[in-house]
């Protein structure tokens, strides 16, 4: 309660979102913080695009505070849960992602271990991590940000097998997350995302015209993220008007 102002105080929504320093994740996590008033916790390598982001986001109800973080090192989960400190956490957002495009032949195993490393074992490990941070009413979330690549029966592209696949796994991780987590009462869904007009487009598909931009992505991942545990749970839904 607002004692000056007699009204209820809504509690501190505070999620965790990787990848934040670019496109889609960059988007999700302000829009968290301009439109929804949330706190949150944005993790990249990128120090300097994260100042950039948290300086935009000063005019917020919500704050944004940058965890500059390598999350390909060993002790990268034990560093987000220092710093989530041990409050109740909403929402977890996996999306960062490694994007590496190579001709069949030519995939080399440190490359195939990056990309599967990255892009499905860092969400499992994250999800476990946080997952007793994320316990409690209502559920917390787990949105896990995958591609229509990985997307059972969708079109395929040559040099993104490794890449595909690893997207795929993650997909598969979101089923497994929902039974794991359930006695926790935590939610995980999973988007596959289509073409975004994002860095990681432009550098695997010059030229492609993307039918959206990372700004309307990111509302609707800030949406679904605070909303969609409501009316999903283990789901994998794709998320595409087109399908590169
Ligand atoms: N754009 C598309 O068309 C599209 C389509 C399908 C799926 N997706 C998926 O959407 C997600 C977002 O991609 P995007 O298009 O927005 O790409 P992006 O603009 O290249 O952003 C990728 C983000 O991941 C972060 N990242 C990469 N490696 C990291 C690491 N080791 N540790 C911490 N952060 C790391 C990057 O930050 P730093 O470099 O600062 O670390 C960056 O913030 C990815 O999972 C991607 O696979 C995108």
């Amino acid at each position: 309660m607002d004692m000056r102002t007699n009204e209820a105080v809504a509690p501190e929504r505070l999620l965790v979102v990787t990848g934040a320093s670019s496109g889609v994740g960059r988007a999700t996590a302000k829009s968290l913080v301009l439109e929804h008033g949330c706190s949150v916790i944005a993790v990249a390598r990128s120090a300097g695009a994260l100042e950039e982001l948290s300086n935009e986001c000063k005019a917020g109800a919500g704050q944004l505070h940058p965890l500059v973080l390598d999350l390909e090192q060993a002790d990268a989960v034990a560093k987000v849960q220092q710093t989530v400190s041990g409050r109740r956490l909403h929402g977890l957002v996996n999306n960062a992602g490694l994007l590496i495009k190579q001709p069949f032949g030519a995939w080399t195993a440190p490359e195939t271990s990056r990309l599967f490393h990255l892009n499905a074992a860092v969400p499992l490990l994250l999800a476990q991590g946080l997952a007793p941070l994320l316990a409690g009413a209502p559920p917390g979330h787990v949105v896990n940000i995958s591609s229509m690549g990985g997307f059972q029966g969708s079109v395929k592209f040559p040099g993104l097998a490794a890449y595909s696949a690893s997207k795929a796994a993650l997909t598969n991780l979101t089923e497994c997350l929902a039974e794991e987590m359930k006695d926790l009462r935590v939610r995980c869904n999973c988007i596959c995302l289509g073409a975004v007009d994002t860095p990681m487009l432009r550098a695997a598909f010059p030229g492609y015209p993307a039918p959206v931009g990372p700004e309307e992505v990111g509302g609707f991942l800030a949406r679904f993220v605070l909303e969609g545990h409501k009316f999903f749970n283990g789901k994998v839904l794709p998320f595409a008007v087109s399908t590169p």
